[in-house]
């Protein structure tokens, strides 16, 4: 799915655009996916080095995402891309109506608004697709701001893997979340 471009303003006035990935800006969506791994190895389970994506699987990712009916990849754009959200539907029959979430914003643009505004046009651009009827997302249990985020647009805990995160020797539980879309 594509969806249409919509500006907003961050907290202290810069204004970006939430927008659908163009496939030509791929290498500079890995280079920021790749900086979030750098800088914040424990907030997925892949690490920088084991994580096996290039710039051209991320072009593949934006490409089938624009043709699927059940799926999107999002960026906010202030002149560069300052955060990105993804939305994958499953592939297989039974799990088509279900969407995976992933968003993560730049450092430098934390606690603008940016994370909700992206997360708030996914939902209401989920809502409005005939095959997603829920989403659903995976988040470490230390993650409080992913969590505060996700609660407060509606997602609840449905599943708690207790341990299955092994942190340089720390465990740590993988919480999981839906939020059902109608
Ligand atoms: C989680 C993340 C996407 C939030 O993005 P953001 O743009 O900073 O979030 P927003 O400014 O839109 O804040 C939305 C809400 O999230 C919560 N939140 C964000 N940062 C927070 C923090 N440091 N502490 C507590 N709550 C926080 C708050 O509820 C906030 O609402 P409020 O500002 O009205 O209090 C961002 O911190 C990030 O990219 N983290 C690294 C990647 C990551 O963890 N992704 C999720 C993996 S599951």
């Amino acid at each position: 799915m594509r969806l249409p471009p919509k500006e907003f303003a961050a907290r202290d006035g810069r204004r970006f655009v939430v927008r659908s990935a163009r496939a030509n800006e791929a290498g500079a969506l890995f280079d920021h996916y790749l900086l979030i791994r750098a800088r914040e190895p424990d907030v997925n389970v892949e690490e920088a080095d084991e994580w096996m994506a290039s710039a051209d699987s991320v072009r593949r990712l934006i490409e089938g995402l624009d043709r699927a009916a059940n799926g999107f990849l999002l960026v906010a754009d202030a002149g560069g891309i300052v955060g990105a959200l993804s939305i994958e539907g499953g592939r297989f029959r039974k799990v088509r109506h279900v969407g995976e979430v992933g968003v993560s914003v730049a450092r430098g643009w934390r606690r603008q608004g940016v994370g909700r505004r992206l997360m708030e046009t996914a939902i209401d651009a989920a809502r409005t697709s005939k095959e997603l009827s829920r989403l659903s997302l995976r988040v470490f249990s230390s993650n409080a701001p992913a969590i505060a985020l996700y609660e407060s647009l509606g997602f609840v805990v449905e599943g708690r893997r207790p341990g299955h995160l092994r942190i340089r020797g720390r465990d740590e539980d993988l919480i999981l979340m839906g939020l059902p879309l109608r």
